[in-house]
C-alpha cells in the first residue's frame, strides 16, 4: 500500500533527537529551529518528559473518560498556575483544528448564533469549521462551504462592528499572531477593542494560541500582550512537546453540561503526563524568560544579515521576510548547512520557531549558515 501522498517531503530521515537537534542514521546533526512546526517547547527527548511518559506507560497509559483521572485536574491547576488564566475550565482533545472545532462549536451553543468572524491570513486548522475559518480557498472542500464566515483584514474594526451587529455571530476568532500567515500581527488598540466589540454584542472572542501558546512568544500565552479576556483560548502544539494533546480553557461565564463535547482519546493519561512535564519544565527551567532573552539576542544579530530583511514577530515565534523567494534558501540551510527552518504563506519569509531552550551559540551557528548560504 502507498501512503496517499498529500506531503511534500525533504530528503531527510531523521532517527533520534536531543533538546535542539536532530540526527539521522549516520549521525549528521540537524539544528532543529524549525520545532517540527512550533511543537518542541522544551527540547527533543527531554529527559524528565520521557521519564514520565514512560513511567506512566508503564502503569496505566489510556482509559476513556467515563472514569476518575486526576491527573486531567493536576493539568489544569498548573496550567491555570502559570498561564495565570484563573478564571477558566479546562476541555481536553487531540490536536490544534480540534480544539478551534470545539471552540467554534461551544461558542455557537452557547450564544445560539451560527455566523463566525476571522482574519486574513488566518490559519484555524482543517476540520469542518475551523477550515472555513481559515484564509486559504484551496483547503475548503464543498461540504466544508456551507459554513458562514466573515473575513476582515487585522485592524478593520469598522468591518467587525458592522458585521456583529447583524446580532448573528457566535465567535471571532483570532490569533494575537500568526503563524501559518506569515507572523502578522495587529496593535493593542485593535485587540482591545475587538474584545471589548464581543462583549458589547454576546459573540464570544476565541484566542488561537495553538501555535503562539505554552511560552512561545515569552508570555504564556500571546493575547496577554493587551488588556484582553478571551471567552475561549484554544491550545495544542507546544502543549505536548510531540504528543498529541489539545485543548480550549473555557471562561467560567461558559456552562458545562453532561454530553456537550466529548473526544475519546483526549485527557488520556499520557497526554496529561506529557503536558505536566511541559509546563514543569517551562517553570523549572524559566524558559519563558530564555524566548524573550533569545529573542532579542536573535533581532540584535540581524544587524550581520548581508542582505536587506525586515524581522517579524516575538519571543522565539520569529519571521525574516526577505525581498526574494525564500524556498532555494531554506533548501541550502538544510543540505548544506544542517538547519530547519519554516515557510509560511508568504513566500519571502522563513520562519524560525526553535525549541525554548535554544541557548546563543545555536542562533550564532544559524546567523553565520545564512549568511554563508546568501553569498
Ligand atoms: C494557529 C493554528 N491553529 C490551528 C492549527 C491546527 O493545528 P493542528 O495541525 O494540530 O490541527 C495550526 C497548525 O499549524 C495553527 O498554527
Amino acid at each position: 500500500m502507498s501512503l496517499f501522498d498529500v506531503y511534500p517531503l525533504f530528503d531527510v530521515t531523521p532517527t533520534k533527537a536531543k533538546d535542539v537537534f536532530v540526527y539521522d542514521a549516520n549521525e549528521t546533526e540537524y539544528l532543529d529551529l524549525y520545532g517540527g512546526h512550533a511543537v518542541i517547547s522544551i527540547g527533543h527527548s527531554h529527559p524528565e518528559y520521557v521519564k514520565n511518559i514512560s513511567e506512566q506507560l508503564s502503569k496505566i497509559g489510556f482509559y476513556s473518560n467515563s472514569i476518575q483521572n486526576p491527573l486531567q485536574q493536576s493539568l489544569a491547576t498548573k496550567l491555570s498556575e502559570l498561564s495565570g488564566c484563573k478564571d477558566y475550565q479546562l476541555f481536553l482533545c487531540n490536536s490544534g483544528a480540534e480544539a478551534n472545532e470545539n471552540a467554534l462549536k461551544l461558542a455557537s451553543f452557547h450564544t445560539k448564533k451560527h455566523k463566525v468572524i476571522a482574519f486574513t491570513n488566518s490559519f484555524h486548522g482543517r476540520t469542518s469549521a475551523a477550515v472555513v475559518a481559515t484564509d486559504n480557498k484551496k483547503i475548503v472542500a464543498p461540504i466544508n462551504a456551507q459554513q458562514e464566515v466573515d473575513f476582515f483584514e487585522l485592524g478593520d474594526l469598522k468591518a467587525v462592528e458592522a458585521s456583529l451587529a447583524n446580532n448573528d455571530v457566535c465567535a471571532v476568532i483570532v490569533e494575537f499572531i500568526q503563524g501559518v500567515g506569515g507572523l502578522g500581527e495587529s496593535n493593542a488598540t485593535f485587540y482591545e477593542e475587538l474584545d471589548k466589540l464581543c462583549k458589547k454584542y454576546k459573540t464570544c472572542l476565541i484566542a488561537d494560541e495553538v501555535q503562539s501558546g505554552f511560552g512561545r512568544t515569552g508570555d504564556f500565552f500571546a493575547f496577554q500582550k493587551y488588556k484582553v479576556q478571551p471567552d475561549i483560548i484554544s491550545m495544542a502544539k507546544g502543549m505536548g512537546n510531540g504528543f498529541p494533546v489539545g485543548g480550549i480553557l473555557i471562561h467560567s461565564n461558559i456552562e458545562a453540561s453532561y454530553g456537550l463535547l466529548g473526544t475519546t482519546f483526549g485527557g488520556n493519561h499520557l497526554a496529561c503526563v506529557a503536558s505536566l512535564s511541559v509546563l514543569n519544565a517551562l517553570e523549572r527551567e524559566d524558559l519563558m524568560n530564555n524566548a524573550k532573552e533569545l529573542s532579542n539576542y536573535f533581532k540584535q544579530k540581524i544587524n550581520s544579515i548581508s542582505v536587506p530583511v525586515t524581522i517579524k514577530g516575538r519571543g522565539l515565534m520569529l519571521g525574516l521576510e526577505f525581498e526574494f523567494p525564500i524556498a532555494e534558501l531554506r533548501k541550502k540551510l538544510i543540505y548544506e548547512h544542517q538547519i530547519f527552518t519554516g515557510s509560511s504563506k508568504n513566500p519571502n519569509l522563513i520562519r524560525i520557531l526553535p525549541p525554548l531552550t535554544i541557548k546563543k551559540e545555536h542562533l550564532d551557528q544559524f546567523f553565520n549558515a545564512l549568511n554563508d548560504a546568501l553569498s
